[in-house]
């Protein structure tokens, strides 16, 4: 029986990690998030109510889970007090339940002032980030030079350690980028505010994880972001700046990579990217506009409308490759609902060597499958379903050669098809 799951987003996010998590932790007592940061958001809905998490691992929502911020995460304190007061607010009891790991790179003004001013630079490489300041975070935290949550330990260092991180990065606005410097006293005065409420969360993420591998709870580390941005083996350098693949899980939370049973990767049944980079798929015609209308193709964190095109399968078997999949969840299916026809890239005509690690980019080969227009929405069993609908699904499981365990036919975690639990 698998104990620990490892659920990660297989194309360039926003598959419906937030939905699966809440869904799967009914069936679990902890959840993890092991890299990103508010960089993600991940929507629960439950009877109606949205709820857009973006730090908070997906199972906040349900009274007897603990939730992890793993060391992975690059941490921003304003975002998580905020997070956390809205939910107190509605009478999630979340500080009982949340515990940040001392590791956790800070993201400070600074890095939110370098983000934006590197996008909004012309003739520079745009990324279309989120403007979060997870790039520059880190690049601090490979650099060496991260203020940790655990800096706020000992606030009379703070200032110390904070010093030449502002002067080199106040250096680079001012005179590189010719922008407004960050001011590092108010940072200062923000971090000493912020560590009173911050420091009792901290506690050893990976020691827990442990305790509760021990006792036999169950143990689901919640990806944030997609493979495809992953930033070795995404779309190079259209990417975030953290591993998203399910081996990040191990090194983001300190957990024994030979502990975890299953990696569940999550797709939508078509594709969507938001930002900047290559999308062999995408679509400009009516399907596309089908796709992003009845799917609300809008990013969760920036707003923006989502690209959007066909599934693509030969990106999907080097996912599955890549994270060691061991079952799918298809999410949005019934998005697809109406469409006269459906198709899927089995193949890329111009057969360029290392097209996926940003060579020249690939143009996808198409095998059509017929549409349907009966509703799928909210639909629970999978005999329900349409004929036709049921022939896309077995397609994808073929080419992929990875089982469906669950289908999504809608945002409330009721509205599932589970074939094959992941915990059980
Ligand atoms: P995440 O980042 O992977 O958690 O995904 P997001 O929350 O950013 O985006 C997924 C969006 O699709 C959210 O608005 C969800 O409420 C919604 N959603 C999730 N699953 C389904 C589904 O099966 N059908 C439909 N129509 N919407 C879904
Ligand atoms: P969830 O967890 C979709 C994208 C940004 C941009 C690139 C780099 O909700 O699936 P960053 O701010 O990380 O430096 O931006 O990555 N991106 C996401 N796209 N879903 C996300 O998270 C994303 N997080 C980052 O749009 O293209
Ligand atoms: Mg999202």
């Amino acid at each position: 029986m698998a104990r620990n799951v490892v659920l990660i987003g297989a194309q360039w996010g926003d598959e419906g990690k937030g939905k699966i998590v809440d869904l799967l932790t009914e069936h679990a007592e902890v959840v993890v998030r092991f890299q990103g940061g508010h960089n993600a958001g991940h929507t629960v809905v439950v009877d109606g109510e949205q709820t857009i998490l973006h730090l908070l691992p997906s199972g906040i929502l349900r009274p007897q889970v603990q939730c992890y911020i793993g060391n992975g995460v690059v941490l921003a304190p304003e975002a998580l007090l905020r997070e956390i007061a809205e939910l107190e607010d509605r009478g999630v009891d979340v500080r009982a339940r949340l515990r940040l790991s001392p590791a956790c790179p800070l993201i400070l003004p600074c890095h939110v002032a370098l983000d934006q001013a590197r996008e909004g630079r012309k003739g520079g490489l745009r990324i279309g980030t989120t403007g979060r300041g997870i790039g520059p975070a880190y690049e601090d935290k490979v650099g060496r030079r991260s203020l940790r949550l655990v800096d706020l330990l000992s606030p009379d260092t703070l200032e110390r350690k904070l010093a030449p991180v502002y002067e080199l990065h106040n250096f680079m606005l001012e005179s590189y980028y010719q922008v407004a410097p960050v001011s590092l006293r108010q940072t200062l005065d923000l971090l000493h505010e912020q560590a009173e409420v911050l420091t009792p969360l901290i506690d050893d993420v990976s020691a827990l994880i442990e305790v509760d591998q021990r006792a036999g709870r169950r143990v689901l580390f919640e990806g944030a972001q997609g493979t495809l941005l992953d930033v070795d083996h995404g779309t190079y350098p259209y990417v975030t700046s953290s591993n998203t693949v399910a081996g990040a899980a191990a090194v983001g939370a300190g957990a024994a990579p030979q502990r975890m049973d299953h990696v569940l990767g999550l797709v939508k049944a078509y594709t969507t990217r938001v930002g900047e980079g290559p999308f062999p798929t995408e679509l400009f015609d009516d399907a596309g506009r089908h796709m992003a209308k009845a799917g609300a193709e809008f990013g969760a964190t920036t707003g923006r409308p989502r690209r959007c095109g066909w599934f693509d399968a030969v990106a999907m078997r080097r996912v599955c490759r890549l994270n060691g999949i061991s079952g799918l969840c298809l999410t949005k299916l019934d998005v697809l609902d109406g469409l006269p026809e459906v198709k899927i890239c089995v193949g890329y005509k111009s057969a360029a060597r290392f097209a996926d690690y940003g060579g020249p980019s690939a143009e996808p080969e198409y095998e059509t499958l017929p549409g349907w227009t009966a509703s799928t929405a909210g639909l629970t069993r999978l005999e329900d379903l349409p004929e036709a609908t049921r022939a896309y699904l077995k397609r994808i499981e073929a080419l992929l050669e990875v089982p469906i365990d669950l289908i999504s036919t809608g945002p409330d975690r009721n509205q599932t098809i589970t074939l094959r639990h992941p915990f059980d």
